[in-house]
């Protein structure tokens, strides 16, 4: 943030909720462009330091704004505590204004109280765009249904809900990396056949769903035999490598793809997990960017998901053939 505006100075923070000051209030509010690893931002226009304080921000909400109430993140998603409840924070805090049910129109201000610690609550403001979940904190509500063998569910359906592609029943896709098979029950569940590429075992219910078939390797060594039935719709990529091997193998299965089916090659979307084993490959988004599209992976956006991990999602809405 202060390498692209340098008139911001890092303020009050603490894990999962940052704040810079502008050195001139006068200015514009500084927009992110294309943020990773933002999921909301916004103007702040109030806070309260101590409990007594915290009544004091609803007088400063308008009569009929759409208001959002929501805890920092405290947690890597998949590490909270069992008796952790989303948003309990929020809720503990007397003499607050309820969420409104009303969802935000685009380009409507949306309020955000967001709970910091016991004593700090913030008031934001931040501009809806059809790109963001109406839910609270931008975080859609889910939860990873008992037939579901991994919390990968979590990540296709919160991509499918955020960036809405189109979807016909009897699609197919390619996963590559896709044991247990989180993921492949999504799309079983939403109509497509899958198969996927994993050297590892799948869940029995994704096997007996007669919508999987299973090229059981590594995807580095996936042949054009293997791929001669399989055109898919959407390519989705989920490999617990580090990002350099990652798209060495998935060049690897898009050029088999193009080998095998040359112009006839189905192909419309990325949907592809990209693991940051060290922070140090957050650095590299913009060249992870680049090599995707010279892979095929056209317009593709880097974001991080609200149930992403140590990693983030690329969403590539558009296959060069
Ligand atoms: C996070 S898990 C995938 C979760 C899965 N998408 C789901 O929905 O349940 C990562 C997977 O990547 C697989 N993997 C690692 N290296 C791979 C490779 N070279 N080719 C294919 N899969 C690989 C692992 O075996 C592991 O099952």
């Amino acid at each position: 943030m202060t390498a692209a505006h340098p008139d911001l100075r890092f303020s009050f923070s603490r894990p999962g909720f940052v704040t810079f000051k502008q050195e001139n209030a006068d200015e514009a509010f500084p927009e992110i462009p294309a943020p990773v690893f933002v999921r909301l931002w916004g103007e702040s226009v109030a806070q309260a330091r101590s409990a007594e304080e915290i009544p004091q921000l609803a007088a400063l909400i308008p009569p009929e704004a759409v208001v959002r109430a929501f805890d920092r993140d405290q947690y890597v998603p998949g590490e909270e505590p069992d008796d952790w409840t989303r948003g309990r924070g929020i809720a503990a805090t007397g003499g607050l204004p309820t969420a409104t049910e009303r969802e935000p129109r685009p380009g409507e201000a949306v309020y955000d109280l967001i709970w910091i610690d016991e004593r700090h609550v913030f008031l934001g403001r931040h501009v809806h765009t059809d790109r963001l979940s109406p839910a609270a904190g931008n975080i859609p509500p889910l939860a990873v249904p008992e037939h579901s063998p991994s919390r990968a569910w979590l990540k296709i359906e919160e991509a499918i809900l955020r960036f809405r592609p189109v979807m016909q029943p009897g699609w197919t896709a390619l996963e590559i990396g896709c044991a247990p098979g989180g993921a492949s029950t999504a799309l079983i569940d939403r109509g497509f056949s899958v198969t996927g590429i994993d050297p590892q075992f799948m869940a029995d219910s994704v096997m007996a769903s007669g919508k999987f078939n299973h090229i059981r390797k590594p995807a580095r060594f996936v042949t054009p035999e293997d791929l001669a039935n399989v055109n898919p719709d959407w390519i989705v990529m989920d490999m617990s490598i580090p990002p350099e091997d990652a798209l060495g193998e998935l060049s690897h299965v898009v050029k088999t793809l193009r080998d095998v089916h040359g112009k006839k090659l189905a192909t419309r979307r990325g949907f592809l997990t990209i693991k940051l084993n060290d922070w140090k490959y957050a650095e590299r988004v913009s060249d992870y960017l680049s090599r995707l599209r010279k892979i095929g992976f056209e317009e593709a956006q880097a974001t991080q998901l609200a149930y992403n991990r140590r990693e983030f999602f690329v969403y590539s809405p558009k296959f060069k053939i």
